[in-house]
């Protein structure tokens, strides 16, 4: 059997609720009856160019501050964008975003790094903001099992 399609999900999280969606976007990544698939999280501080190469889908979490992406997740963009232009075109990806209030910012400002990556979105984004509400973490599981079995069955 060939070997499995790699998953990266790649987060950053300063007071914990982009961490909570993470754990739910893992739990529906990681569905048993998606068997044949590795899912590997990093760190947006830690995740490089290589893991995204070694990659046949990314999913993308991050809170909104100050109207964009986390800093953290701009330094992942900054460090990834060049060594990867030329070889990820077509990536498929989601994206989950947490927020105070808003989160359009943030999604406006991944948008369009990735419209410049020419990476391609499978999967609604997930806004989560405000009060944290189950239909949150329900949305991000399904972003997971999305992206896990789309991979899988080569759907994308
Ligand atoms: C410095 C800072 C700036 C923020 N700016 C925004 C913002 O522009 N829009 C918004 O909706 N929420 C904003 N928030 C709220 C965060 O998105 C919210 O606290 C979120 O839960 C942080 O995610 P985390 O717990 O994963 O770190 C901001 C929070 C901080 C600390």
């Amino acid at each position: 059997m060939a070997s499995p399609k790699r998953l990266l999900i790649v987060y950053h999280t300063q007071t914990g609720n982009t961490q909570r969606l993470l754990e739910a976007v893992e739990r529906g990544a990681r569905d048993p009856a998606i068997s044949h698939l590795d899912v590997v999280t990093k760190s947006a501080l830690l995740a490089t160019p290589e893991d995204v190469l070694a990659s046949q889908g990314i999913l993308l979490g991050t809170p909104e501050n100050f109207g964009y992406m986390s800093g953290a997740m701009k330094y992942f963009f900054d460090h990834v964008y060049y060594p990867c232009l030329e070889h990820t075109q077509g990536l498929p990806y989601g994206l989950f975003i947490r927020a105070g209030n808003d989160g359009r910012g943030a999604l406006l400002s991944v948008e369009r790094i990735v419209a410049g990556l020419r990476w391609k979105l499978v999967c609604e984004p997930v806004i989560a903001a405000g009060e944290l509400q189950p239909w949150h973490f329900e949305a991000c599981e399904a972003l997971g099992t999305t992206l896990a079995a789309g991979l899988e069955a080569g759907v994308f």
